[in-house]
């Protein structure tokens, strides 16, 4: 058996779109960029929607309209994607990492306290593999100085105490990765609840150029973060059936933790209690020891996996900047270097996942 981890949740249809898209001879930014805006805002909650080329440049532009800069703080966690740490290292600001919770991967609220200073402008909070963090218990931590920035990438259809990404936040940003579950191979949103902000954060994804009456001016320094319509359309596409492509990974994540639970050997992160799971990814966590091996043994069964992720402050960049050893995050080096991300996509049979349990026993048995 050949099991893929990826399988980009494309389908017939999504593909005729962007087709249709590339036919009519308009395909940079237009009318469908902005129905797809509408359409996701609408679907998270959020007042506005910038689409954009990727969650690395949400996460930028959401930074430069908080007003991040040289000499500023932001609190993150070191358990993500490294484009979550660098956008605050690309705005000028100095990354303050704050370790993470031992049962979910998710900062750790209780440690955010200790980690402000005066510097302290902003806080990135990780929505990992589809777990939100707790925004309301964020929210007044933060008061009404320090902004939230929330990376959603792995949270699109996620919730927590009946909030969604981005409705307690000064901004959200989203990821329409390959990875993601929608896609348009790269791509990424911020959202906001203001349309000030909104249009500055546009102009920052178009080069800073504004289109006026009387013609086109640059007013702002910013950046080509453009997405293209054809991306658009294949996301208005998918965005038909998240609710049901959603219950599809759900099927998938329950059936995974049904075959792993009281596996000897592995565990997972717990599920957050009145929360909607965005079933993004399924990490298993394995001694750490035996984890580099586990994964090659699988791959030699047929069974591709990945890691999500490896500590950011231990990455040669980090290490090499900022001095970062091990055992300076403890709990985020456990899990970083005890995980396993299991194949979780629409095309993985029963057959494929029953496989992979076996496998997994079969290996750890030994
Ligand atoms: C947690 C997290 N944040 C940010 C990003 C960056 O998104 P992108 O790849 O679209 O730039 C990713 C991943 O791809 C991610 O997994």
């Amino acid at each position: 058996m050949k099991i893929q981890f990826l399988s980009p949740n494309l389908n017939k249809k999504d593909i005729q779109e962007a087709v249709k898209v590339l036919k009519s001879g308009w395909i940079t930014y237009g009318p469908v960029t902005e129905k797809f805006e509408e359409i996701f805002a609408g679907y998270v909650g959020s007042k506005k929607a910038v689409f954009n080329s990727s969650g690395t440049a949400a996460l930028h532009v959401a930074l430069l309209v908080a007003g991040v800069g040289p000499g500023d703080e932001v609190i993150t966690t070191p358990l993500s994607y490294v484009a979550t740490s660098n956008v605050i290292l690309y705005v000028g600001a100095t990354p303050v990492f704050v370790d993470v919770d031992a049962k979910m991967g998710l900062i750790d609220l209780n440690k955010i306290k200790g980690a402000i200073t005066s510097k302290t402008k902003a806080v990135i909070p990780v929505h990992l593999y589809g777990q939100m963090v707790d925004m309301k218990k964020l929210k007044k931590i933060c008061g009404a100085k320090i902004k939230i920035i929330e990376d959603s990438a792995h949270a699109i259809e996620s919730e927590r105490d009946g909030i969604k990404p981005g409705q307690l936040s000064f901004a959200s940003c989203f990821s329409f990765h390959a990875a993601k579950n929608i896609t348009s191979g790269e791509g990424g949103a911020v959202t906001v609840n203001d349309d000030k902000l909104a249009h500055e954060l546009k102009l920052l994804c178009e080069g800073g150029v504004e289109r006026t009456s009387t013609g086109r001016f640059m007013t702002l320094l910013g950046y080509k973060y453009s997405a293209t319509t054809f991306q658009a359309a294949m996301l208005i596409s998918q965005m038909k059936r998240i609710n049901s492509d959603w219950k599809k990974r759900k099927i998938l994540w329950e059936r995974y933790k049904k075959g792993l639970t009281g596996v000897a050997g592995v565990s997972f992160p717990e599920q957050v209690p009145n929360s909607r799971h965005g079933y993004n990814m399924f990490v298993i966590w394995v001694e750490p020891t035996r984890r580099d091996i586990l994964r090659e043994k699988l791959g030699q069964a047929g069974i591709q996996t990945s890691i999500h992720f490896n500590p950011i402050h231990l990455e040669p960049h980090y290490k090499k900047s900022f001095g970062y050893k091990k055992g300076d995050f403890p709990v985020t080096e456990k899990l970083g270097f005890s995980s396993i991300t299991l194949p979780l996509h629409q095309k993985l049979t029963k057959e494929n996942q029953d496989y992979i349990v076996d496998k997994i026993k079969e290996l750890l048995e030994v």
